[in-house]
């Protein structure tokens, strides 16, 4: 046992992080990595309550992950499991109270749970010590529950999980679940704000926003990596970046309905109008008060430009709608962004964005097959596309397409 000021140090140090974290999605891994470290347990997952059930948001696992190819994560599919008393984590999100087992294999016949071997099973992981604890906010709701699966002493073998350790563990659970629901109402202020901003598009669900959202930081982190960034400012990116992407489309809010909602592919003219959202939706963010306004004034303004500088809409002043001194076309209109004279985040979204829409069922067409989808990703390097980040695309495509499933279409 490490001396307890040190942990209560510790412990305070990470809540302080934990209020940093804007991303819901970011913010639940965090959480799992720290209190995975503070027990130093090898493995965990956090559900979290939606629509009165438990669902399966993340998920860690040092044994499996050592297991995998260099640079590779680990996959898991989302579910949800109804809050009871059948199973470990339902019936602590039921009764609020921690759950401390030290053999899953050994429960005894009088409690009214049980242990799921199903991905035992399936991973040929073995679960042996598990701490389950509920995750409360102020008002003493649970918000969801934070499972942690074989603690482990110095030598590396697995343990039980420490008593003492319960109360810190807690504590730790209080100040998450706080961050949770302070992290789900930025999410849920986001996604109004494109509910509201005309996003009665039908083409721009909820489901949409968020997909592209989580592919663009897959894609970054791994082409961000070869560029040499330091980590942190890599984390710090895809927290940024992740709502910043959501809110790709919100200059449709300037967009008359009759556009917008056209059920059928749009005239040239119509077209130009369209075209607007992108310096609409960076006129919103003009003001450039925080790192989250100044990504998000980028992503509206640069996620249709193309690397060949062909896309739009090119060096202009979002508010004046003139070209930048120096960026005329010989007919007066503004020269498109090329290359890295597009931002990184601009370069990732336009790929997340496009592979999305075309995976997607939309009112004028059928979603392509996924070949057809990953060869005009790969045509489009070097053309529509910063080639490096193609590459970033393809090397995390094992987990972009596990994503999807998180996000399906309501
Ligand atoms: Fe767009
Ligand atoms: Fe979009």
């Amino acid at each position: 046992m490490i001396d307890s000021n040190f942990r209560i140090k510790e412990l305070l140090e990470i809540n302080q992080e934990l209020t940093q974290l804007k991303d819901l999605d970011l913010l639940l891994d965090h959480i799992l990595k720290k209190a995975r470290m503070f027990t130093n347990a090898d493995a965990g997952s956090i559900y979290i309550v939606e629509n009165e059930k438990l669902r399966f948001k993340s998920n860690q696992n040092d044994t499996l992950s050592s297991r995998l190819p260099k640079g590779k994560k680990l996959i898991f599919s989302s579910f949800s499991i109804p809050i009871d008393n059948r199973s470990i984590s339902g019936y602590v999100a039921l009764s609020g109270e921690i759950l401390n087992i030290p053999d899953v294999y050994k429960l005894s016949p009088n409690v009214p749970y049980h242990f799921d071997s199903t991905y035992d099973e399936i991973s040929g992981y073995k679960t042996h010590s598990m701490l389950t604890i509920p995750l409360k906010n102020q008002q003493g709701n649970i918000v969801g529950v934070l499972q942690l699966i074989n603690a482990r002493n110095q030598k590396l073998e697995i343990i039980p999980f420490l008593r003492e350790d319960e109360p810190l563990i807690l504590y730790f659970a209080n100040a998450a679940a706080i961050a949770i629901e302070r992290a789900k109402l930025t999410r849920n202020m986001i996604i109004r704000m494109i509910n509201m901003a005309g996003l009665r598009d039908p083409k721009e669900t909820g489901a949409h926003v968020n997909r592209v959202g989580s592919y663009a930081v897959e894609i970054y982190e791994v082409w961000a990596k070869k560029q040499g960034i330091d980590e942190n400012q890599i984390y710090r990116n895809k927290d940024i970046l992740r709502l910043a992407a959501m809110l790709h489309d919100v200059g449709k809010v300037a967009i008359p309905d009759s556009i917008l909602k056209k059920p059928a592919r749009f005239t040239p003219e119509e077209y130009d109008v369209m075209k607007g959202h992108t310096f609409y939706g960076a006129r919103l963010f003009s003001e450039r008060l925080s790192e989250l306004d100044e990504a998000s004034y980028i992503v509206s303004l640069e996620h249709h430009e193309r690397w060949d500088g062909k896309g739009y809409p090119g060096h202009i002043n979002p508010v004046t709608l003139k070209p930048v001194t120096g960026y005329e076309t010989q007919d007066g209109k503004a020269k498109g962004k090329a290359g890295t004279e597009i931002h990184p985040f601009g370069r990732v979204v336009a790929i997340a964005d496009v592979y999305d829409a075309l995976s997607s069922k939309r009112v004028y067409k059928e979603a392509w097959s996924e070949d057809r989808v990953l060869t005009t990703i790969r045509e489009e390097a070097g053309k529509q596309f910063d080639a490096d980040m193609v590459e970033a695309f393809f090397e995390a495509l094992d987990v972009i397409k596990n994503i999807s499933e998180k996000y399906p279409e309501e």
